[in-house]
């Protein structure tokens, strides 16, 4: 790896643990104004001092967040669907590698889809900023979307979508948790970060699904709803820091959560 994509890999991860919470405020690139991102600025301002790495689009980046922020972003250069369009796997690369060197991205990402009538569009598409990635020495998140189909979150499936990702270059993938999520990462030569999906019952819910992925050999996580939309958000994230960061069991992280 060259020094520059080392760099700004590294930046990315905790120096210590070498985990990593990232958080995720893309999904209004085809969602719209989801429920407590309506206004982004607000629902990211207490959540950064906790955070490794914010993952968003540029126009969230230019219009939300202070340039002067020294926090790692990981920025969505995939896009071109909609939550009421005929195909939410109908992506490709809506933001050039220009603008991301522009904007001073850590990492680009990407959303692949595979098994649908836009697999090969967007695996090409996952291939074509891998090119062009590695001649500016920027990392590529790939990012294994299944769209409404949450139902295809298995071991299977996502080994498959994980390693092609990595079979095509990308420095890491992030993906959903699963049963046996251990066969995922033992069969994806690249750090695996974990999403946490639509919210979930409970916070305890969310820490236990980190908590796992972490002991089943995650790098960590890359949340967004079930951190924001939770309405303990800043305890949520600082709970969630304390299950990837150190290891801390679900009750003992619970108890962060006043
Ligand atoms: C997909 O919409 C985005 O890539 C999100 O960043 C990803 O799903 C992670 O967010 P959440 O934890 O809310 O699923």
């Amino acid at each position: 790896m060259d020094w520059g994509m080392k760099n700004r890999f590294s930046r990315l991860f905790d120096r210590e643990s070498g985990r990593a919470v990232w958080l995720a405020i893309d999904h209004g690139y085809f969602l719209g104004p989801v429920s407590k991102l309506e206004n982004p600025t607000r629902t990211i301002k207490p959540l950064l001092p906790f955070t490794d790495a914010l993952m968003l689009t540029r126009g969230v980046l230019r219009n939300c967040v202070d340039a002067g922020m020294d926090i790692p972003f990981i920025l969505r250069v995939s896009g071109g669907n909609s939550i009421v369009g005929p195909a939410l796997s109908n992506e490709d690369i809506q933001t050039s590698m220009e603008e991301a060197i522009r904007l001073n991205a850590s990492a680009v990402a990407i959303s692949i889809y595979i098994g649908t009538e836009h697999e090969h569009q967007t695996l090409l598409a996952l291939g074509k900023l891998v090119d062009e990635a590695q001649r500016y020495g920027i990392p590529v998140l790939a990012v294994t979307a299944v769209g409404k189909e949450l139902e295809k979150r298995d071991a299977r499936y996502l080994s498959l979508c994980c390693r092609i990702a990595a079979e095509l270059g990308a420095s890491v993938v992030k993906t959903y948790y699963c049963d046996n999520f251990e066969k995922v990462v033992k069969s994806c030569p690249v750090p695996v970060v974990v999403a946490g999906g639509p919210k979930l019952d409970t916070e305890l819910d969310a820490l236990k699904l980190a908590y796992d992925a972490i002991k089943d050999g995650a790098k960590g996580v890359d949340m967004g709803r079930n951190i924001w939309q939770s309405p303990k958000a800043v305890d949520m994230i600082k709970a969630i820091r304390s299950v990837v960061h150190n290891g801390v069991s679900v009750k003992e992280a619970g108890k962060l959560l006043k």
